[in-house]
């Protein structure tokens, strides 16, 4: 295959999650090549801006071109570019793990530090595990599997794959890890139990754990893992109930109850942590993403003292580290961007703006029946797209993916996965930015004769010639 050029570069990269042909021949277009970033916008190769709608990957929470962050950088490189944490440390990571117990729930007490999201799931479980193959009680030395929510996203490495229980992630890696068990999502508006709303259902996703355990057997259960709001699965949005009743029946059970919190935490739904206020509090907690707003990798595996204590013995250590696992620079940068957080209460801003888009975006579903939807909180927040609203049929991936890069014409990059098209804004987005997004989607959204033309006029002006305009 012919290498093509960007720009007069040949392209020799190979994108994530990217169709490569397809992207290839849209590289000049729209926001396929991101050239630079300020605030709440990124820009492209010729200067068009774009309403950072779902922060790079959900990250960029305090936005671009922040210069606290860029002279954290800088001045970290100057003094110590690099120390390991393996039987050593270096100030900036004994004060960012400081700094995570001091702003967390007050359950966590000892901190790993890693690279990213993936790594801060694969070290919980390896805790978990380790954890309990540690145990003075003999009985629970079997304990290995890991339940999670099916179709979950924790990342990409073998282990935390394997929670997805995705057909499609088997047929392409398969076979997944053994010992990796999944209940149904909570996804009350297409309840895989076919269950009145909720309260009348009785919440059986959540009892469904319990029903689980209980099959396989106790002993062999090692942690139940979640993300407080599916993400990557729909922006799957449970009542709160359903996280008192999990962790309940976790404790009842004797099993580790794992939060993921690497997209909801650092205030993207409207709390400093989703997991904040929960009746039982995770025993692990991952963190990643806003930890650094994406300017460098960072993330964090926060375990409480119970959990540490039994990793004291000798021979116990927990076996496992990378070797970036609290960079000196990453570590900084965590520290100033968790106080840009703090100090601008950008926490305080998603909820409010976050409500105010969220209103918003109701009123815009009276009038457009393509919404079926609204779910998530805060500035995390997914529309569901239906052919209409009685059958709730829901519109393909690409039709979805037609309304995404349409938004993008308009001049705002939406998040789309399957029939959800989903806005993670940076935490510093007002009133205003918010009033564009809606704009924005009234227009895309309407279901018309003359809009439905009139957005395929706009896709043909952008797209004609490339394999995206059929
Ligand atoms: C909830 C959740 N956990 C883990 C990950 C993996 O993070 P990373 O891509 O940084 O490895 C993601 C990424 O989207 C995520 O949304």
């Amino acid at each position: 295959m012919k290498v093509k050029k960007y720009r007069g570069t040949p392209y020799h990269l190979w994108n994530p999650f990217t169709p490569m042909v397809e992207f290839q021949s849209m590289m000049d277009i729209g926001p396929s090549v991101i050239h630079r970033g300020d605030g709440p916008y990124v820009y492209n190769g010729k200067g068009k801006r774009y309403i950072n709608g779902f922060s790079c990957l959900w990250n960029v929470a305090v936005g671009h071109g922040r210069k606290e962050l860029v002279e954290a950088a800088a001045s970290q490189m100057q003094e110590l570019a690099f120390a390991s944490c393996f039987r050593q440390s270096h100030p900036r990571a004994i004060e960012l793990a400081a700094k995570l117990i001091d702003i967390t729930s007050g359950n966590f007490n000892r901190v790993y530090l890693g690279s990213n999201g993936s790594e801060a799931v694969e070290t919980a479980l390896k805790m978990a595990r380790q954890y309990f193959k540690q145990s003075p009680d003999p009985s629970d030395k079997s304990r290995f599997k890991i339940i999670s929510l099916k179709g979950a996203y924790h990342g990409v490495s073998y282990g935390v794959l394997s929670t997805s229980g995705l057909e499609a992630d088997a047929e392409k890696f398969g076979p997944l890890l053994p010992g990796f068990l999944q209940i149904p999502p909570p996804y009350c508006y297409r309840c895989p139990y076919d269950k009145a709303p909720y309260p009348e259902c009785g919440l059986a996703c959540a009892h469904a754990l319990e029903k689980l355990i209980i099959k396989e057997g106790a002993e062999t259960i090692a942690a139940f893992i979640l993300e407080p709001i599916m993400g990557s699965y729909g922006i799957i949005d449970p009542p709160d109930k359903f996280y008192t009743v999990v962790g309940e029946i976790c404790q009842k059970h004797g099993l580790l109850f794992i939060t993921d919190e690497v997209t909801t935490g650092f205030g993207r739904t409207g709390k400093l942590f989703a997991s904040q206020d929960w009746e039982i509090q995770p025993d692990i907690l991952c963190l990643g993403k806003a930890i650094s707003s994406g300017y460098v990798p960072l993330s964090a595996t926060l375990a409480t003292e119970k959990i540490y204590e039994r990793f004291q013995k000798e021979g116990q250590q927990f076996e496992h580290g990378s070797t970036a696992s609290g960079h000196p620079v990453c570590t900084a940068v965590g520290l100033r961007n968790i106080d840009i957080i703090i100090q601008e209460k950008l926490v305080d801003n998603a909820a409010n703006v976050g409500l105010y888009l969220r209103n918003k975006l109701e009123k815009l579903r009276e009038n457009h029946g393509i919404i079926g939807d609204i779910r998530g909180r805060g500035l995390m927040i997914g529309l569901e797209l239906v052919k209409d609203r009685a059958s709730k049929t829901p519109l393909s991936s690409s039709e979805v993916f037609d309304h995404a890069v349409d938004t993008a014409i308009s001049g705002l990059l939406a998040y789309s996965r399957g029939s959800i098209l989903g806005l993670f804004p940076p935490l510093i987005i007002d009133r205003a930015i918010a009033d564009e997004i809606v704009g924005i989607l009234d227009k895309s959204l309407n279901a018309s004769i003359p809009a439905k033309m009139a957005r395929k006029a706009r896709l043909a002006k952008e797209f004609v010639g490339t394999r995206l305009f059929k």
